[in-house]
């Protein structure tokens, strides 16, 4: 079962995707973002999203019976009486804090306050919230709807418990969850990055091209897609900055390759420039 009322802050590219998931699965869905052309913006957007999932038979219910059960609303005191608040607003430490502190003070105690972020301390960010026993990572990957898994991500303070309850709402929408002690790059961006960057010294190495190793890790290891493609699909500069960040917190085995950092000054950022470890002009 997913909470009764679920709060989300941040109808970007994630709180959409995220209040989609949780309509999608039966739930009552308050979206908050930071006014109200905004907010009507972000429920267009998963209203949007809710009639393309009828329209691919995965929706249990008439379109406007869900969309009944979604509100959009203006800033974090709009989601007081939710269970549970995912805030997804960008990925700026002092930001976070600020609308956490407001969530912490606007919400009832017993509610479960967790952060969307792909990167930031949970621990950190717990210092805004009163009562942080009552808050986690819930760390969804893009685009929601495609994506299988879920990383909760537990705190120190987390309370021993709240990681089953998170598990519990995740799988209501139909997800994996996995739990992750706090740590820079949780599971899936210190395992993905690790790979895309040994990817990156081979191909610097002459040992085989792009296309090559790719394959040797989709045809190999059966991976959807090879490290090098799935670079140039995330961005190289989000990459570089992902791996700057975990060879100053993990250490030097994360140093970014001097190939990385060369492709990046040229401009050549993977899908988004149109080159990267491949050519992308041709694609619309
Ligand atoms: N995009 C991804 O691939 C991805 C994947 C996993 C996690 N994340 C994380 O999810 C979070 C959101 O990312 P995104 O890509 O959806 O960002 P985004 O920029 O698309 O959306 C952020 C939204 O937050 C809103 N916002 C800003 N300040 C606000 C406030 N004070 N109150 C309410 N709303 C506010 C903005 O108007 C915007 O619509 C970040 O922490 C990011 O690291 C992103």
């Amino acid at each position: 079962m997913t909470p009764e009322l679920t709060g989300v802050l941040g109808g970007g590219r994630m709180g959409v995707g995220i209040a989609h998931a949780f309509l999608l699965a039966g739930g009552t869905v308050r979206l908050a973002e930071v006014d109200a052309g905004t907010a009507e913006a972000a429920r267009a957007r998963v209203a949007r999203a809710v009639e393309a999932s009828a329209e691919r038979g995965k929706l249990g219910a008439p379109v406007p019976d869900v969309l009944a059960r979604l509100e959009a609303t203006v800033g974090p005191d709009s989601l007081a009486g939710c269970d549970l608040v995912i805030e997804a607003v960008p990925e700026d430490p002092a930001l976070k804090a600020r609308v956490l502190g407001a969530l912490s003070a606007a919400l009832s105690p017993d509610a479960t306050i967790a952060t969307n972020t792909s990167s930031l301390s949970v621990g950190e960010l717990a210092n805004a919230i009163d009562r942080p026993e009552r808050f986690l990572g819930l760390h969804f990957f893009n685009p929601v709807p495609a994506s299988a898994l879920v990383e909760i991500v537990t705190g120190e303070r987390t309370a021993p418990g709240l990681a089953d309850r998170a598990g519990d709402w995740v799988r209501a929408l139909g997800k994996t969850p996995i739990v992750v002690r706090d740590s820079p790059g949780f599971a899936s961006s210190r395992l993905g990055v690790a790979l895309g960057l040994e990817a990156i010294r081979m191909v610097a190495e002459g040992v085989a091209s792009p296309e090559d190793i790719d394959a040797a890790m989709t045809l190999g290891y059966k991976h959807p897609v090879g490290p090098l493609r799935l670079t140039d699909l995330v961005g190289l500069d989000v990459r570089l900055g992902i791996a700057e960040y975990l060879a100053s917190t993990l250490g030097e085995r994360f140093a970014p390759p001097a190939l990385l950092r060369e492709k990046v000054a040229r401009g050549e950022l993977g899908r988004k420039s149109g080159r990267g470890f491949y050519s992308w002009d041709d694609t619309p």
